[in-house]
């Protein structure tokens, strides 16, 4: 399976700053088979961006969109209008889901809309530190995974991307607390549990699940080398140029 690797800028980089990042990371970069690169820039800098991106070398993402094709819904962008532009859309992000109180069926909405468009949803589940701490953390990666898939059909499992995302691991400026390969690789193992019992066991294997949390250059190795974990989905350290870099040379030591 391909390793994957996830830069996501969140609210940050003016168009033009997204634009001398993506230039110099594809000088930085060489033709990777085996690992897919791809970056995620705030929506105003995609229609350029997807102009500029050399598509051997990596792919774009979108932050988020909304599930109508068209409509009266002010501020938004729908997966339609980003065909073509993109290749993935991050999907029920945990900013997503706390600050802007999406929920499982609204997820689920994205995830269709996202497959019908012919984009890869990449489906971030993930649980707060009090569900951790309540012991309600299966509970949750259970309903978040299968709330998110519930509109697929079947044969169209193979074209979403998991990931797993703790939030309390998550944060884009100070140190947050950092997951152990030990915790991910219980979530992980649970996702392909759940897969597995839903959808049988060779939709189970053959879903990239990705891991994301304060991922950087120092810790991707250790994350890159949990069993069943394909890829990382890394926000502050994506927006360091050098270490970006770094991740994916790492992926691509760990996994070949
Ligand atoms: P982080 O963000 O790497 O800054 O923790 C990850 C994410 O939110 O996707």
């Amino acid at each position: 399976m391909k390793t994957y690797i996830v830069g996501n800028f969140k609210l940050n980089f003016t168009v033009g700053e997204a634009s001398i990042y993506l230039h110099k990371l594809l000088k930085a970069l060489p033709v990777y088979r085996d690992v897919d690169v791809v970056i995620a820039p705030s929506t105003v800098a995609l229609q350029p961006l997807s102009l500029q991106v050399d598509r051997h070398k990596m792919k774009l993402a979108a932050q988020n969109a909304f599930y109508r094709d068209y409509g009266a819904y002010t501020g938004e962008t729908s997966f339609s209008q980003l065909r073509g532009l993109v290749d993935y859309v991050i999907v029920g992000h945990s900013e997503r889901r706390h600050i802007f109180g999406e929920d499982d069926k609204f997820v689920q909405k994205k995830v269709a809309a996202a497959v019908r468009n012919k984009i890869t949803p990449i489906l971030c589940i993930g649980e707060t530190e009090s569900e951790r701490s309540f012991g309600e953390t299966a509970d949750v990666i259970r309903d978040q995974l299968l709330g998110g898939l519930a509109d697929v059909a079947d044969d169209e499992l193979d074209k979403v991307i998991v990931a797993y995302e703790p939030v309390w691991a998550i944060s884009s400026t100070k140190a947050a607390k950092l997951a152990t390969p030990d915790e991910v690789s219980e979530v992980v193992k649970l996702i392909r549990k759940t897969l597995g019992e839903t959808y049988g066991n060779d939709a189970a294997e053959k879903m990239p699940v990705l891991f994301g949390g304060s991922v950087n250059s120092s810790n991707a190795g250790a994350y890159l080398t949990v069993p069943g974990v394909n890829g990382l989905l890394i926000g502050g350290s994506s927006l360091i140029l050098n270490e970006f870099v770094d991740i994916i040379e790492t992926a691509k030591r760990v996994k070949s």
